[in-house]
Formats: structure tokens, sequence, C-alpha cells
């Protein structure tokens, strides 16, 4: 079967309002009516809070996603600055990135909270973009089957039978590859995107394996992009570095237009 392409931009903690609207002014000249782009292309945006209301402006009508870049999974509390699901959806969000690896090093973020997250966004109708990669480390001691294997298993534990039959994305994104300018060969993304297309399927089902999107992520760009998204495994892109000028990612955009 044929997965619509996704591709999406990490803008992590970066733009100002102003600085969005120019993103989008410009990336909808480039592109033209983004609603035809959107028809073959899943194109979102994981955006700071202080740019949801802006995004969903520049992009009302579009079809563009508007993600957060994290949850929390209790529905509301005394939680100080935390958002919770609901707040997503009353922003009118897409979903949410789940478990990236910034997220994972710098804010303890562990395979428990990203399950209670893809929990709780799933029930709440959002699309949680669940991020795992390994390290340098761990890929030259050849753990990084296990490694992936069990930030999907371990965060896949604490998801509801309920929240299971919702949609959900997962992003494999190499440690060593993000911010870094190196990016993993084709060959060596598809082979791990495989390998977590099995595990869907061992959890999920051949069905949900077939028409679950698996992205790539980490130093992707204008450059690479069309011969990683050649594999028939690689679904599409979550983008840091290369979203946040609209040429680029617009070049990006193109190629998921084009690749089969
Ligand atoms: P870069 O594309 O800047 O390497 O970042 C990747 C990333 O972390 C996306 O979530």
């Amino acid at each position: 079967m044929t997965r619509k392409k996704f591709l999406a931009g990490n803008w992590k903690m970066q733009k100002t309002r102003a600085e969005a609207s120019e993103f989008f002014q410009l990336f909808t000249k480039i592109l033209g009516d983004l609603k035809n782009v959107t028809r073959v292309v899943d194109v979102a945006f994981g955006v700071p809070a202080t740019l949801f209301d802006a995004c969903s402006t520049n992009t009302a009508g579009s079809g563009v996603k508007i993600l957060a870049q994290n949850v929390h999974f209790e529905k509301q509390g005394a939680f100080t600055g935390e958002l919770s699901t609901g707040m997503l959806a009353d922003a009118g969000l897409a979903g949410s990135i789940i478990g990236h690896s910034e997220r994972r090093q710098y804010f303890a973020e562990n395979d428990e909270a990203v399950g209670k997250k893809w929990n709780a966004l799933a029930l709440r109708g959002l699309l949680p973009v669940v991020c795992v990669g390994e390290t340098k480390a761990e890929r030259e001691q050849g753990k990084t089957n296990d490694v992936v294997t069990k930030q999907f298993e371990a965060s896949f534990a604490h998801v509801s039978v309920e929240a299971r039959a919702n949609e959900f994305i997962v992003a494999y994104e190499p440690v060593w590859a993000i911010g870094t300018g190196l990016t993993a060969t084709p060959e060596q993304a598809e082979d791990v995107h495989k390998m977590i297309r099995g595990l869907i399927d061992k959890h999920f089902g051949k069905e949900r394996a077939e028409s679950t999107r698996v992205l790539y992520g980490g130093s992707m760009n204008a450059l690479n992009c069309a011969e990683l998204l050649q594999k028939p495994n690689i679904d599409g892109g979550l983008i840091g570095g290369a979203s946040l000028k609209p040429e680029d990612f617009s070049k990006m955009v193109q190629a998921a237009l084009v690749a089969k």
C-alpha cells in the first residue's frame, strides 16, 4: 500500500510570532495553494506554545497540521509549566511530538512518560509523533535495534487498548544525526525503519503496520531528502534546522510530492 508522505518541521525553541508569519507568507508564495499540497503530502510543524495561535491562523484552511513539541499526560491539575491534551485540542492543534531525544536528554523524559503521553493524546483524538533513536555509542556497540525496540515497547506498554486503536506516527531520529550534519545513509535508516514496521506488525497487526507512517529525522535537508524518501519504509521526515527557512523546507515538500 502507498502511505501518504508526512513531512514535519520541528522548530524547537525558535521563532517569534512575526517570524512565523513571515515564514508562512514565503512558504505559501513558493508552494502556491497549500490545500493542493496537503492533499498529496501531509505537512506539519511542531512549534513552541507561543506560536500555536500565529501558526494556526497563518495556515487556516490549508490542511497544514500544527503540533506541540511536548504535552503532559494528566488531564489537568497542579503541574506548573505544563500543557494538557485538552489545551492542545482547544488551541486547534493536530497532535504533539513526544519523546524527542532533546527532551529525553535534558528533561529526563523516559519511556513510561512517553507511553502515558501517547495514551493521553490518542484518547483525546490527537496524533502522537513518537520519537525513538540510538546514541552514537549505542550504534557503535551494535545496539541500535535493541535500543529502539526497548523505547517503542516500554512506551507502548502504557498505551491502553482503547488508545491503541488510534493513529500514531513513529519518528526514527538517531541522536548522533540530530543537528550534527551527519545523516544516516538511506540504507542505515531503511534498516531501522523496516525493523520498526516489524514491531508495529507484532503489536498492532499487519494492516496497521502497512498504514502507519515511520519518519526519519536527523540532519535531513533539501539535498539528501529525496534519496531518503525513495526508500520503501521511509514515509517522511521530522526536520529541525532545514525546516526553519521556507526556501529549504519548500524544496523538501516538493521532493515529497514527487516521491513514490
Ligand atoms: P536536525 O534536522 O536539525 O538535525 O534536527 C532533527 C530533529 O531533531 C527533528 O526533531
